[in-house]
């Protein structure tokens, strides 16, 4: 099978190669994966910034396809259908743990940029029926990160969502949110992208770079109460400005880090407001379900900015990691 492999940390390191087509052992299902979608977490695989990786490898967390072949002992899927291969397999459930993290598909598993992989039946999620292939690889990280966020807060009619950036996870969380009836705060750096923004849905805009203090912007709009739910996918330099934006008994879902991991925080938001500071890593094989369940009822399309070849896969490697110029996901196909 035609695959691309990363042979170091590197963002110049890939290459095609032809190696064995995987078979299905017992229990696993054969996918012929038709598209891949990129994460921060592949662009700091490339960039060294992630333990644990032995090169080469075959990259990318996140993909979608379909069933070829299966493995003795599988029953209810067939050949031909549509899937989503989760990227941690072992996780069906519950709380994550280092067993789960140790066998990720794109770091110690073979990812999404080869033409087939073999996972268990249990790892597959259906593919929703009004998605293509791209759309559906968007599923496992961004997309269950954003339902996890808007369940964990228990979002509804009447509650205000503060989303930071316009990148997968934030745009998600916007549709996630939108469908579950809350008013959306999105700030970016870029008034182009916030007009996007406000064509889904969003209702009151920020610009970052014009309104620093978009915390008070926030209680502004929400006449001094402040939001019920901040997803905060920046880290470092936004959690400060997050803790004061959140209303009282508000949830600052805490999962992004493109700003660096370290913050000097006053603690007395998070003890006067008392605040739920909720950690989040992705999601597990139930979660996924769910998140495209609900995707399925609320006929939510996810936003595919841009496409890539798999012959430029580093090309979309370059774009995610020079950031700023996206507005949701990159997808490669193949
Ligand atoms: N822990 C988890 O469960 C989990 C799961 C998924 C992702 N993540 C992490 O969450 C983060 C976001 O992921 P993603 O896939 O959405 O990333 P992404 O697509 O690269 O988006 C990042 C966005 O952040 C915005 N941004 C950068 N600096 C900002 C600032 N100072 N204030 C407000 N917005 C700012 C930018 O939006 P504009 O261009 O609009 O300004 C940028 O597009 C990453 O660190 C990723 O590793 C964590």
């Amino acid at each position: 099978m035609k695959t691309i492999e990363l042979t170091a940390p590197s963002l110049t390191a890939f290459r095609k190669t032809d190696l064995p087509d995987p078979k299905a052992g017992r229990d696993e299902v054969l996918v012929r994966l038709r598209a891949a979608t990129l994460n921060f977490l592949d662009v700091a695989i490339a960039l060294g910034n992630f333990p644990g990786v032995v090169f080469p490898i075959i990259p990318v967390a996140d993909g979608a396809g379909e069933v070829v072949a299966l493995g003795e002992g599988v029953s209810g899927l067939c050949v031909g259908d549509r899937v989503i291969p989760h990227f941690m397999p072992a996780w069906q459930g519950g709380a994550i743990t280092p067993r789960h993290v140790a066998a990720m598909r794109g770091v110690t598993l073979p990812g999404s940029l080869a033409e087939y992989v073999a996972v268990p039946a249990t790892s597959l999620v259906a593919l929703p029926a009004h998605l293509d292939f791209a759309q559906g690889a968007a599923l496992p990280i961004a997309g269950t990160t954003a339902w996890n966020a808007v369940r964990s807060a228990q979002v509804r009619p009447g509650s205000v969502v503060v989303l930071l950036g316009t990148g997968g996870v934030s745009i998600f969380a916007l549709q996630f949110a939108k469908a579950s009836g809350a008013t959306v705060i999105l700030a970016s750096s870029s008034d182009e992208k916030l007009e996007r923004a406000r064509q889904l849905g969003a209702d009151y805009l920020i610009n970052y770079r014009a309104t620093p203090a978009w915390d008070e912007e926030v209680l502004k709009l929400t006449e001094g109460r402040g939001a019920d739910l901040v997803v905060e996918t920046v880290g470092g330099a936004t959690i400060v400005r997050s803790l004061k934006a959140a209303a009282v008994g508000g949830t600052v879902f805490t999962v992004g880090f493109v700003s660096g991991t370290v913050a000097s925080i006053d603690l007395l938001p998070i003890i006067v407001k008392a605040l739920r500071i909720v950690g989040n890593n992705t999601g597990s094989v139930a979660d996924l379900a769910e998140a495209a369940r609900a995707i399925s009822s609320h006929r939510i399309v996810p936003v595919i900015d841009r496409v890539f070849g798999i012959d430029d896969t580093r090309a979309a490697y370059t774009e995610l990691s020079t950031g700023g110029r996206h507005f949701g996901k990159l997808a490669i196909m193949h």
